[in-house]
């Protein structure tokens, strides 16, 4: 067996050291195509029309796109344009938000050509603390694989929608402890929801699990209740969008589902994330806002025709709905995998958001 061929970051400055290149996952598998991403509206096109997507890489594409908008204009209005600009693109994961805020903060101090040399520096440093929170995350992850692992046998893990190296800067939140796992020779297996509608699982998942050799297979969305039934899942391991004080967890529509047929049949249920998707403000999942996006994305489905072409087929002429996210409540979640080690019960987010808000200030 060849070796996993090695990851690029998901983005990456450009040699000029202003423009930034992003993959455009629309065209994975079937093509690999990166953009260089020249003006703050090329950025907020990417965001919204999903060339990138994932909360982490949604939050560190917009800090570019910050960087983008005070490079071509640093006053005080264009600062705010970009701001408003880039918020709303997509309305779900906090990322965006935490990563705007926090190029504004770092740029505001300053004027001209000082203003956007911080913007950058602090869009650098969030792509930097994102890929090292996503090992972190590895890290932590591992032991929940190695427990299962200790019994001497293939450790099956489910997942939903791509929560890997492609939603983040690297390696990932949900996929970062198998990644971890297969470093060390556990063996795992993966079921990947597909994740109707735009298939992050069976395009993304089982792109970027391929791409290590991973063992993984692609499952319906409807398939994990009887996986579970039977026994041939060990853990659940997802990733998230934004988390609520009360520990709900809003990601991909599906994870709940998912959730409560974890919970029925006794399988573990992990929700991997960075500190950056954890969102103190809001009381409780349902303040969170969920995206509704174009129908179309239920009615009409893209892949490889029999030719090897890429094609798109209409399914259904009726009506479609398109909710893109939902809810778990806190109660059908067995424990939160961060980048500071894993916590069983949401009253623990406080003190933990507390100690890195002083380690950041300090
Ligand atoms: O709509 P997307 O593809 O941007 O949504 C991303 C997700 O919901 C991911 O599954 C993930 O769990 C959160 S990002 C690591």
């Amino acid at each position: 067996m060849s070796a996993p061929q090695s990851r690029e970051r998901s983005i990456i400055l450009n040699e000029n050291g202003w423009s930034v290149r992003v993959l455009d996952q629309r065209g994975l598998p079937w093509r690999i195509e990166w953009v260089e991403l020249t003006t703050v509206a090329a950025a907020a096109r990417a965001i919204s029309e999903m060339w990138v997507r994932g909360a982490p890489l949604i939050g560190a594409t917009a800090a570019y796109g910050l960087c983008l908008a005070l490079r071509a204009d640093a006053s005080d209005a264009a600062l705010e344009r970009g701001m408003a600009l880039l918020l709303g693109t997509r309305p779900t994961a906090v990322n965006l938000r935490w990563a705007l805020e926090r190029v504004r903060a770092s740029a505001q101090p300053h004027q001209d050509d000082a203003r956007v040399a911080a913007a950058y520096r602090c869009a650098a440093l969030i792509c930097d603390e994102d890929v090292n929170s996503c090992r972190a995350i590895g890290d932590h992850g591992l032991e929940l694989i190695r427990a299962v692992a200790a019994q001497g046998r293939t450790v099956n893990v489910l997942t939903h929608c791509n929560a890997g190296a492609l939603a983040t800067v690297d390696y990932g939140t949900a996929l970062a402890p198998i990644y971890r796992a297969q470093e060390l020779g556990i063996a795992v297996h993966v079921w990947v929801d597909e994740t109707r509608p735009r298939n992050q699982g069976a395009l993304l998942t089982a792109y970027e699990l391929n791409r290590a050799r991973i063992p993984h297979t692609v499952i319906t969305d409807n398939a994990g209740g009887l996986l579970m039934q039977r026994g041939e899942v060990d853990l659940c391991l997802v990733g998230a969008d934004r988390v609520s004080r009360n520990g709900d967890v809003c990601n991909k529509i599906g994870t709940y589902l998912k959730a409560l047929a974890a919970h029925d049949n006794g399988v573990p249920f992990y929700v991997a994330l960075p500190l950056s998707t954890y969102d103190g403000s809001l009381a409780s999942g349902s303040e969170i806002p969920i995206e509704e996006r174009d129908p179309a994305e239920v009615i009409l489905i893209s892949g490889e025709l029999p030719g090897g072409e890429p094609g798109t087929l209409r399914l259904t002429r009726s009506a479609a709905a398109n909710p893109a996210f939902d809810i778990t409540p806190a109660r059908l979640v067995t424990g939160y995998v961060t980048d500071r080690g894993i916590l069983r019960h949401a009253s623990e987010w406080a003190a933990l958001t507390m100690r890195a808000l002083q380690r950041n200030t300090r």
